[in-house]
């Protein structure tokens, strides 16, 4: 197999330094390899495939020689430099907000709308963490049974809001005054029910990426969302309660049959056992888990879940490794 010239783009930060991790674990071709950042990391360096490298700084000319290109940094940035690394012959897959909803950019999960990836003109999207995980369990159902309506409400790890959210939780938790305010109030032993920014319409822009998204990559407009996005003091990944109203009737041995099959999805559901997803178990794993599988019956055709996955890996760097994945092998 060639190899393949790889950018990191936020390379420093918890994103940048998990898609690192696996890619080594993944034992991805590497050819070249830069890490960049901002100046603030100048003189930072990285290890990876047993040599150390120094994190260069983001610029527009950072890019010369690019192959896949990760991006792991804010939107303003990603806005600005992306348009660089296409420039650059590079094929940019970013994970910020900044390019998902465009109409000429595929936002792809591999286990559910792969085909998209070989529509890309120099960009492709990596969705956000929470719909990731939801959209893998949730497709194969949909193809069985047409979901009409999803009520979902998440439980987000403090890590999903970088480097800066997971200091203010270990801070807080050791009674230290945090040296960075990354939330609007204390998040130890708390609940915000506040992710991203408010939107004139009472949502945040986290809830309004889980209904816009979650249908642009099930490629169905029909499918109505309802969103509750929530910051726990939590590390290891995000929880979702996720309730499912159908077109048709199910059978609930069928639906945890679909799930056990479905490719990137791991059942925990044995209550007598105590067994149930949870962060802490999720924690450097790839998959999604899902349990606490019942019907709901105030609803025609209703199912709840509960879905568990660890949003620095399948909601960011291990999705976004499975699209390079993709692209290198081809149609
Ligand atoms: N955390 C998650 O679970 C998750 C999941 C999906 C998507 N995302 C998205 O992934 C991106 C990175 O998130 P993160 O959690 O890794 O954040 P983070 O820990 O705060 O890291 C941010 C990274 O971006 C770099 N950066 C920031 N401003 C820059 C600038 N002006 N020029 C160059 N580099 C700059 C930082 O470099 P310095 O260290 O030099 O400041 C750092 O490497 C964000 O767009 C986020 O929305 C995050």
């Amino acid at each position: 197999m060639g190899l393949h010239n790889v950018t990191v783009a936020g390379a420093t930060g918890l994103v940048g330094r998990k898609i690192c991790q696996v890619l080594e674990e993944r034992k991805f071709p590497v050819g070249e390899i830069s890490f960049l950042a901002s100046e603030r990391s100048v003189g930072t360096k990285v290890s990876f495939g047993g040599k150390v490298h120094p994190v260069q700084v983001l610029t527009a000319d950072a890019f010369r020689g690019a192959g896949i290109v990760f991006f792991a940094a804010g939107s303003s940035v990603t806005t600005e430099m992306v348009p660089h690394a296409v420039r650059a012959g590079g094929v940019v897959i970013d994970n910020s907000s900044a390019y998902r909803m465009k109409e000429d950019v595929p936002l792809v999960v591999p286990e559910v709308n792969r085909h998209m990836i070989f529509h890309h003109k120099g960009i492709i999207a990596n969705p956000n963490c929470s719909t990731i995980q939801m959209v893998v369990p949730l497709k194969p159902l949909h193809d069985h049974y047409s979901i009409s309506r999803i009520v979902v409400t998440t439980f987000q790890s403090v890590t999903g809001a970088g480097y800066a959210g997971m200091r203010q939780l270990e801070q807080e938790s050791a009674r230290e005054n945090p040296a960075v305010a990354k939330f609007p109030h204390p998040i130890a032993l708390n609940i915000l029910p506040h992710v991203d920014l408010f939107a004139d319409d009472g949502y945040t822009r986290e809830e309004h990426k889980m209904v816009r998204e979650t249908k642009k990559i099930m490629e169905d407009d029909s499918i109505r969302v309802q969103a509750t996005c929530t910051r726990v003091p939590v590390l290891g990944g995000h929880s979702e309660s996720v309730n499912i109203a159908f077109e048709k009737e199910f059978d609930l041995d069928d639906v945890r049959g679909i799930l056990r099959d479905a490719p990137g999805v791991v059942v925990q559901d044995d209550p007598a056992a105590s067994l149930y997803p949870m962060p802490l178990s999720a924690r450097e794993k790839d998959a999604v888990f899902v349990g606490r599988i019942r019907r709901d019956e105030t609803i025609a055709n209703g199912l709840s879940l509960w879905i568990v996955s660890d949003n620095l890996r399948k909601g960011a760097a291990t999705n976004a490794i499975q699209i390079a994945e993709e692209l290198i092998k081809g149609r």
